[in-house]
């Protein structure tokens, strides 16, 4: 069991956290790469800009989200579901920076977890303070045998670690700039979510953004 003084401002904090046995925080893993993946998300945005989906139920998704790689996370009022194109334009998704696929597969590696493949699809989440996500599980993958890769960027969230049902236990999860969060194996369908994300201390960080790669076909 994860505890919040293994995130106490110490030198010898642990790089790698085990969530459960099969989901692994990559503290600060990503933090070499931060400003080119920025960068990167800018440059995919000005193709497949961030919007605010209208979930089923008829509501505007708080996060603003958008896509990159062969599939792209959609919801409209018909369901959630993969698409190989941008419904705002009908022009396919964005590549996936190599950069991306190499960090996936770095991280894949340093977290010991097995995975049936290089992902294939990747939303990207844009949270102003005050944007949430409600506990879910990422469920519209063909294949649940790679986990999923989380990277976060920018402005730091708390990220609700639940079980395999909605109404489980959730841990909250410290998740700063830079920090890569894997699940995979019988951890892949656990639930999950992100608190409403609080105003930045640093005016630069006017975001939280989240990088989510995953297997979807
Ligand atoms: C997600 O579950 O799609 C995103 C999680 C996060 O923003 O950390
Ligand atoms: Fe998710």
């Amino acid at each position: 069991m994860m505890t919040a003084d293994l995130f106490a401002d110490d030198p010898s904090q642990p790089a790698q956290l085990r969530l459960s046995s099969e989901a692994v925080l990559l503290k600060g893993f990503a933090l070499p790469d931060a400003d080119a993946l920025l960068n990167d998300i800018a440059t995919i945005t000005q193709r497949a800009p961030f919007r605010h989906m209208i979930t089923p139920g008829g509501k505007a998704m708080s996060v603003a989200t958008t896509s990159c790689g062969e599939l792209g996370w959609v919801s409209d009022s018909r369901g959630y579901r993969y698409s190989s194109t941008d419904p705002q334009s009908d022009l396919p998704w964005p590549a996936m920076p190599a950069r991306w696929l190499d960090l996936a597969e770095r991280a894949v590696r340093v977290s010991g977890l097995s995975s049936s493949g290089a992902p294939d699809a990747c939303l990207i989440n844009r949270y102003a303070p005050g944007a949430r996500l409600s506990l879910h599980q990422d469920r519209d993958e063909r294949d649940f045998g790679a986990p999923i890769i989380s990277i976060s960027l920018g402005l730091p969230a708390v990220f609700l670690w639940g079980g395999d049902k909605r109404s489980d236990h959730t841990q909250t999860i410290p998740l700063a700039h830079g920090d890569v969060l894997l699940w995979g194996g019988v951890d892949r369908l656990r639930f999950h979510g992100v608190r409403p994300v609080a105003q930045g201390a640093l005016s630069e960080r006017e975001f939280r953004f989240n990088i989510t790669m995953r297997k979807a076909a």
